[in-house]
């Protein structure tokens, strides 16, 4: 049985990728599947934590029980629900992949296929930080944990990279995940590494997504006690 460390904890993970319409048939989208939020979700409300799970198109994954289960779809969306429910939570964990850009405009009807053979040209417009928005407005004490999914490895530049990401987005801690060549998106396992803001890093050994969890949520325990 597991620990009910986490009891009277009343936390908010999101998952999934969110998807950011185009017109009424096409999205643009990314490859999160909510395994690594399902998890996270599942491991804090077997611990005992009081959890509320934000997801975005993860409608193949099976519900967790005793989790307070939100389904969103677009970045602006998934950002109303997880600011919503972070204003009584102690701690937000952002497993989603928000996307970065939404196109500027949403066609009414399907956008066709030009007679002259051109392409259409699609603007895109910058979606807010969700992350840094619930830093600035965290409530005291509150931990927030970010994820980052990021392609290359170690002598790559790859942790070089999340440290600035984790100073430019102020959040405690980091969860840093190697992406590409069937990495992290959509498989069973993940691994990469836990910075946390007062500078300690560990190795997230590869291991099932509710190993990571685990992992996680025994950090994030120990930041509370202290
Ligand atoms: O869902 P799975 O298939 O199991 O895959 C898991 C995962 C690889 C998607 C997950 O572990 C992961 O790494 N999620 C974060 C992916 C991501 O979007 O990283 P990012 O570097 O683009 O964003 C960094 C952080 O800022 C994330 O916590 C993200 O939720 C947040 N963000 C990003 C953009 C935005 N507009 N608002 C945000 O809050």
């Amino acid at each position: 049985a597991l620990p009910r460390d986490l009891e009277g904890v009343r936390v908010v993970v999101s998952a999934g990728g969110t998807r950011e319409p185009l017109d009424p048939v096409r999205y643009l989208g990314n490859r999160s599947s909510g395994k690594q939020g399902y998890a996270l979700a599942r491991v804090a409300a077997q611990r005992g934590a009081a959890v509320t799970l934000v997801a975005a198109h993860t409608l193949a994954l099976p519900e967790p029980a005793g989790v307070d289960l939100v389904s969103v779809s677009t970045a602006e969306q998934l950002g109303k629900a997880v600011r919503t429910a972070a204003a009584d939570a102690d701690v937000v964990v952002m497993a989603a992949a928000v996307a970065d850009f939404r196109p500027e405009s949403l066609a009414e009807h399907k956008i066709k296929k030009a007679d002259d053979g051109s392409a259409p040209v699609v603007t895109l417009a910058r979606n807010p930080d969700i992350l840094a928005g619930l830093v600035a407005d965290r409530r005291p004490g509150q931990l927030i944990v970010g994820f980052a999914a990021e392609t290359g490895d170690e002598r790559g530049g790859v942790l070089d990279h999340a440290r600035r990401k984790l100073a430019r987005k102020g959040c405690d801690l980091l969860v840093v995940n190697a992406v590409g060549e069937g990495r992290a998106f959509e498989v069973e396992e993940n691994t990469g590494w836990l910075l946390s803001a007062d500078g300690e890093e560990r190795k997230l050994p590869l291991g099932s997504k509710s190993q990571l969890a685990a992992t996680l949520w025994d950090v994030v325990f120990q930041s509370l006690r202290r």
